[in-house]
């Protein structure tokens, strides 16, 4: 991981300054029945890293990324440095992912004002060689982190690394990743969605959710490594065969563990009878209230002969599934307690939402 050379401001004035910057980004909070529902702007969602695109998205020069309602740059400095900052020029305001990654740094497409990597001004061409730089023509800078086949940012002070996935670091694992996809739908329904198994056997129909029994068994949360949730197992549908789980029968067993970690990472492990382990990293990240930066992650202990697009064919139908359904529904997640009806079965999603609220309340 690569922090920025210098922090960015205090939490609450940075959230501000976001908000007056970009005020259609995210639109008035909604507000249903009186729940809370707006989260974006939340200034302690800041603080922590957020999964927002593939490193090769760096390779066609500086990259635009809308995160939590600011309009950000990514950009990799010519030493390989990955760097990141609020999209603005201090000279005129212009974009900077418009401009261009020269040997000196990012240049800005106006006037050509060039900065590294810690976001400092290292060139205003009109000035001439050897001239004073203002000491204001800095940027913002941001977190960058590549991780796990991702870049994450971090718009302050990190307060949380990003979560461990054993798998990673195992040789019997490979990694396969996905392009990272903007969903019409709450970041929020997105993480609801990901905890919840009552919607496989209606949203799932036609991937793996065939074979699943539509009664939810009741779970017990726990401590799952760096995450927290439940296990459970299902009987899935073999819809893909042997490519997707190791084993040619109509239906396998999937022993699965499902577990967040705040504010929207969750982690799903699948085990199937044939020792097959499949872990899956699911990434959703705010562009604002209402669109999300969504991507998965699968780690798999098989004999890495099956191509990675193959093994994954299961989880992007299933994501697509999700994304159908998901779209349909308006609006982030309303999450005080009693503005939904919530069952047994709601329980991780309950537990998530309770302390995702609490941590939103901290400011
Ligand atoms: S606006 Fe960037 S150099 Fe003028
Ligand atoms: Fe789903």
């Amino acid at each position: 991981m690569s922090p920025p050379a210098t922090t960015r401001s205090a939490p609450g004035a940075a959230a501000t300054g976001a908000a007056s910057k970009h005020p259609h980004a995210t639109g008035p909070p909604r507000q249903q029945n009186g729940g809370v529902t707006a989260f974006a702007t939340n200034p302690v969602l800041r603080r922590y890293w957020h999964a927002v695109a593939r490193p090769d998205a760096l390779l066609a020069g500086p990259l635009a990324v809308t995160l939590l309602g600011e309009r950000l740059v990514v950009w990799r400095a010519a030493d390989g440095r990955l760097a990141a900052a609020v999209d603005r020029c201090p000279h005129r305001e212009a974009p900077l992912s418009a401009g261009a990654v020269t040997d000196l740094g990012l240049q800005c497409p106006y006037h050509g004002w060039t900065y590294d990597a810690a976001g400092r001004c290292v060139l205003v061409p009109s000035a001439g060689a050897g001239a004073a730089i203002p000491a204001r023509a800095a940027l913002e800078p941001v977190w960058v982190a590549e991780c796990y086949g991702l870049l994450w940012l971090c718009l302050d002070e990190p307060a949380a690394p990003i979560p461990a996935i054993a798998e990673d670091a195992d040789r019997c694992f490979r990694r396969i990743n996905q392009p990272v996809e903007r969903w019409a739908a709450s970041t929020t329904r997105l993480v609801d969605n990901f905890l919840d198994t009552a919607h496989f056997p209606f949203v799932h129909l036609g991937s793996f959710g065939g074979a699943a029994d539509a009664e939810v068994a009741r779970v017990a949360l726990e401590p799952l490594d760096d995450f927290y949730g439940y296990r459970y197992e299902v009987v899935a549908a073999n819809a893909l065969g042997a490519a997707a789980s190791g084993q040619a029968s109509a239906t396998v067993e999937r022993r699965m563990s499902t577990g967040f970690a705040l504010p929207f990472l969750v982690r799903s492990t699948i085990e199937y009878d044939s020792g097959l382990r499949h872990t899956l990293l699911l990434c959703s990240a705010p562009l604002d209230d209402t669109a999300t930066w969504f991507t998965f992650v699968v780690w798999r202990n098989d004999d890495f002969s099956v191509p990675g697009d193959e093994v994954t064919r299961l989880d992007r139908m299933i994501g697509a599934e999700d994304k159908r359904m998901l779209e349909q529904v308006p609006g982030p997640l309303p999450l005080d307690a009693t503005t939904l009806v919530n069952v047994q079965a709601d329980r991780a999603s309950v537990e998530w939402k309770r302390r995702l609220k609490d941590l939103l309340s901290e400011h």
